[in-house]
């Protein structure tokens, strides 16, 4: 995917059809940068979702999150009149094309993601769709699912293809306008070879850096599950692995390095620390897991349960480590907060590792006071027993401890010197490995990393 910088001018579409519109049901994190994204592609784009704050919203150009670029893409989509927004499905009539990008959380109390947003919007989609329609989906869904509403849409004229999406939070525009891949799986037959050149006509220039990938259904539903199993996997073997180099005394970031010089293996993704968290990598390897397991293949997949169980040890480790810094004396302990994002550049808090801990200290009876440049108001509200700082040192004045939980750049480029006046003690555990540790040792700081000797003091 790419990281470069994002051209901000208009994406020269070869235009799908004159006068013929786009329609993105489902305005979440997904559907929100794709309708963006399709108007800057050149399309006419109207984007359906029931939820009255987030249509409105989205109409004067906010998107309910945050994403670098996205208000900006969406007032420019609004002003140039080929974008609007509305509740009503009955708005998406005129469109050919439909972008399905409805949300499949984890269903409660189970591992099974929960379809029924992807029911009830296609269940909509079917009270307006015009034969010849395609619809597109873009929702990540247990494999078998396209299969199981194909014969619905195809009842109506139209065509189901699907076409999973790879966007990185904080990289939603630059990964959706020059992805690495676009897959799209498809029916047998002229129908679905029509559907397949109507959606690569939408995508136009997009097409121009990415390959075009032409699967069946299921494969098409598999390659979103699996990259993000695999993903998961790279996460928790470099994890495992700090826990090794924590016992043997090596050294995790270097291990990292020398492996990520394999092209076979690569350094993306071994970022060893707190683990992945976040409205996807989780739930998705669960419903991965339980879709195997509801297909009889449940131990192809049982290494994913240890995937999770070392993600999850992640947490109550650093937990333990703050613990065992504070000799056990976490009652009234002052311990700064740094992150409360489940990653750097979103506000997005679900299932996020950073909060995870600030409130398990919380519970141990600790001061936490914690900072975030953008998840404050969302942490705020889910866990507003906790205290919240405007500013780093804010949250580090008087802290028995520092923990950089959310590797922000504002945090990573802070001056130790600096914080090293405000706080009652100078002891820093960056969960992340982000911290430049010489730096902050050479300013008196004691610095204590996953998967690492500790330095200073
Ligand atoms: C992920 C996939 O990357 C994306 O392709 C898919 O479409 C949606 O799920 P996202 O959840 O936005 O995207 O974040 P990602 O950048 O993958 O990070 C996920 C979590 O893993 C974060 O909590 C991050 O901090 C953590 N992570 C990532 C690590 O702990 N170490 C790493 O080396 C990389």
């Amino acid at each position: 995917m790419s990281t470069g910088p994002l051209s901000t001018g208009p994406l020269h579409a070869r235009p799908l059809q004159a006068g013929s519109r786009v329609s993105v049901v489902g305005c979440g994190y997904l559907g929100a940068v794709h309708a963006a994204a399709m108007v800057q592609l050149g399309h006419t784009v109207v984007g359906i979702d029931p939820d009255l704050d987030r249509s409105a919203g989205l109409a004067r150009g906010e998107a309910p999150f945050y994403e670098p670029g996205l208000d900006a893409m969406l007032r420019a989509g609004l002003a140039s009149g080929r974008l609007c927004f509305s509740r009503d499905i009955a708005d998406a009539r005129d469109a050919t094309l439909h972008f399905l990008c409805v949300g499949t959380p984890q269903a409660q109390g189970r591992l099974a993601a929960d379809l029924s947003f992807v029911h009830s919007a296609v269940d909509d989609l079917l009270r307006i769709l015009k034969p010849g329609d395609v619809v597109a989906g873009k929702s990540t869904v247990p494999v078998g699912t396209a299969a199981g509403i194909a014969d619905q849409v195809a009842a109506r004229g139209g065509t189901l293809v699907w076409n999973p999406e790879f966007l990185r939070e904080g990289f939603a525009l630059p990964d959706t306008l020059r992805p690495d891949r676009v897959v799209v799986g498809v029916p047998d037959g002229p129908d679905g070879e029509r559907a397949r050149d109507l959606l690569a006509a939408a995508y136009g220039p997009v097409l121009d850096t990415a390959p075009l990938i032409v699967t069946d259904y299921a494969t098409a539903e598999l390659v979103k599950v699996a990259a993000n199993a695999f993903l998961a996997t790279k996460i928790s073997f470099i994890n495992a692995m700090a826990d090794l180099c924590e016992l043997a005394g090596g050294d995790v970031v270097q291990l990292a390095e020398a492996l990520g010089h394999d092209s076979r293996i690569g350094r993306r993704f071994l970022q060893a620390g707190l683990g992945f968290g976040g409205g996807c990598l989780p739930k998705d390897i669960r419903a991965f897991m339980h879709r195997a397991g509801e297909l009889g293949a449940d131990q192809a997949l049982t290494f994913l349960s240890e995937v999770d169980a070392i993600n999850t040890r992640r947490r109550l480790k650093t937990v333990a480590m703050v613990e065992e810094w504070l000799d056990h004396r976490v009652l009234g302990a002052r311990v700064a907060v740094l992150g409360a994002a489940f990653k750097p550049d979103s506000d997005d808090i679900r299932d996020s590792p950073a909060l995870a801990v600030a409130e398990a200290l919380h519970l141990r009876g600790a001061e936490v006071v914690v900072t975030d440049p953008r998840a404050r108001a969302n942490a705020q509200r889910r866990s507003p027993q906790l205290r919240y700082a405007d500013s780093a040192e804010e949250a580090a004045t008087d802290a028995d401890v520092v923990l950089l939980l959310t590797e922000w750049r504002d945090f990573v480029e802070l001056d130790p010197e600096v914080l090293g006046k405000v706080t009652a003690r100078q002891r820093v555990l960056d969960a992340r490995n982000a911290l430049d540790r010489d730096a902050w040792s050479a300013a008196g700081w004691e610095v204590r990393c996953p998967g690492r000797a500790p330095v200073g003091a």
